[in-house]
């Protein structure tokens, strides 16, 4: 059979499975889903299962899938001009800078292109290093930052730990967050530790602090007011830079522009990717406060990706960004984000297991946890239970599709989801916690009979 035919979903499962790596896992245990085709809050597999997506996929398809007007200006594109050196200039790559400067906060408004978030982060760090002189790099253990050598380095959730020993300089700080069990610090807190952090490094050793805004799978961690203008007066202070990670929080996902807009705050290097093109062609971007832009002026940039500044994926994201516009998505991002929050009381309200639940526009978790006494988690740090196994299971049982970890698990859906989408997904939600309900019973029962 030719392998351009279509195949079955368990044909595309074996096939993939015999001669493709699949990530953060051992190959013996991958159990991924077949898809077929994609449109606004839903994807099929090839014998026309459907699921709502309610993670757009790894929180990257923010306007939706299989969007024309993207998918048109891509082939234009493609028949006009697929690739130049990034020595060379286009349209799209010209344009496309204009465009993030106005969307950006501040004085952001240069942009360095890449082809996803972790190489972002890399540029950014080396943006950091070169312009201050100095090496050291804050960055927070409840985060991510990408997979490549410096990016996971940078990481400061478990995902770091097979990879050590990794960058030297990195230092990570705690957040205000400290579990469900500890909770949360306000901000002042939280702020003096990273100053007798900072103090302690030597604060003229310290180049830059990374952090996600409203930090993404290592929580949906919305900081405390007041958190992100201290981290930024704390930079200012001691001359580090503050690089604000949005690759998952930008784009309209918490219902602004970029999560710093809630605070106000000018990171001086911001980094991008994911809802830049809405996935559908990789691209990141670092974007700079123009006095840190002025200074490589007259010294080099040690820095070059043969596919910096592609023209389709450059193409896609001026699209991408001209749907936000045209569709007022970030606008519906607050709005269903309203009504996110109304459903996520209610299952605090209706569901024992269910320990907390957290959200900024269409950035949402849910924590659960075996007692709500003792707020422990149903399943461990960087763990897993069988609870939260069957729970995974029923959600791709019933058509469901996020991601579930440790104790909890996201609804990140399209910022173009509608009411109806929204109450379907959460209607899913309500019945697939019956079955983590009936481990807070059991427990109960336990101590009734202890
Ligand atoms: C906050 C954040 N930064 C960086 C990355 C890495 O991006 P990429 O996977 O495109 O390299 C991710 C990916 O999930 C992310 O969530």
């Amino acid at each position: 059979m030719s392998p351009k035919t279509e195949m079955t979903g368990q044909e595309m499962i074996d096939l993939a499975r015999k001669h493709t790596f699949f990530e953060w896992t051992s190959q013996g245990k991958v159990d991924p889903l077949p898809v077929a085709r994609a449109k606004g809050c839903y994807f099929w597999t090839p014998e026309g299962k459907r699921y709502l997506d309610f993670n757009s996929q790894s929180m990257c398809v923010n306007i939706g899938h299989g969007d024309e007007r993207v998918i048109r200006a891509m082939q234009e594109q493609a028949e006009k001009l697929t690739y130049v050196s990034p020595f060379l200039v286009t349209e799209p790559r010209a344009r496309l800078g204009e465009k993030l400067a106005s969307i950006t906060p501040g004085d952001i408004d240069i942009f360095f292109f890449t082809n996803g978030g972790a190489e972002a982060n890399e540029n950014a760090i080396k943006f950091a290093r070169l312009y201050t002189g100095r090496h050291k790099i804050l960055a927070r253990y409840r985060s991510y930052h990408g997979a490549t050598a410096g990016s996971i380095a940078l990481t400061g959730d478990p995902r770091r730990w097979p990879c050590e020993p990794g960058l030297p300089g990195v230092v990570h700080v705690l957040d205000p967050y400290h579990g469900i069990e500890r909770g949360w610090e306000d901000a002042k807190a939280s702020l003096a530790m990273i100053e007798e952090v900072i103090q302690l490094e030597g604060p003229e050793t310290v180049a830059a602090f990374i952090l996600e805004t409203v930090t993404g799978t290592n929580g949906i961690l919305v900081p405390p007011d007041g958190y992100l203008e201290g981290v930024r007066e704390l930079c200012t202070r001691y001359g580090i830079l503050m690089i604000a990670d949005e690759v998952m929080a930008g784009f309209g996902r918490t219902g602004e522009w970029f999560a710093v807009d809630h605070w106000k705050v000018v990171p001086d290097l911001m980094t991008l990717a994911k809802g830049l093109t809405s996935a559908y062609i990789p691209l990141g971007a670092v974007g700079l406060r123009r006095h840190i832009a002025d200074y490589f002026k007259d010294h080099v940039f040690w820095s070059g990706l043969t596919y910096n500044s592609h023209p389709l994926a450059c193409a896609a994201a001026l699209a991408t960004i001209e749907v936000y516009e045209q569709d007022d998505l970030i606008a519906n991002a607050r709005r269903m984000g309203r009504l996110m929050r109304e459903l996520m009381l209610e299952l605090e309200a209706r569901h024992p297991s269910v320990g907390a639940t957290r959200s900024i526009g269409l950035f949402g978790i849910v924590e659960l946890v075996r007692n709500r006494q003792t707020r422990e988690p149903l399943a461990p740090f960087n763990g897993t239970s069988p609870e939260m196994a069957a729970l995974s299971a029923f959600f791709r049982r019933e058509g469901l599709f996020t991601f579930v970890r440790w104790n909890y698990f996201f609804t990140n859906p399209p910022l173009s989801i509608n009411e109806r989408e929204l109450r379907e997904g959460f209607a899913i939600i309500d019945r697939a916690l019956e079955i983590t309900d009936r481990a807070v019973e059991q427990e109960v029962e336990a101590s009734v009979r202890a």
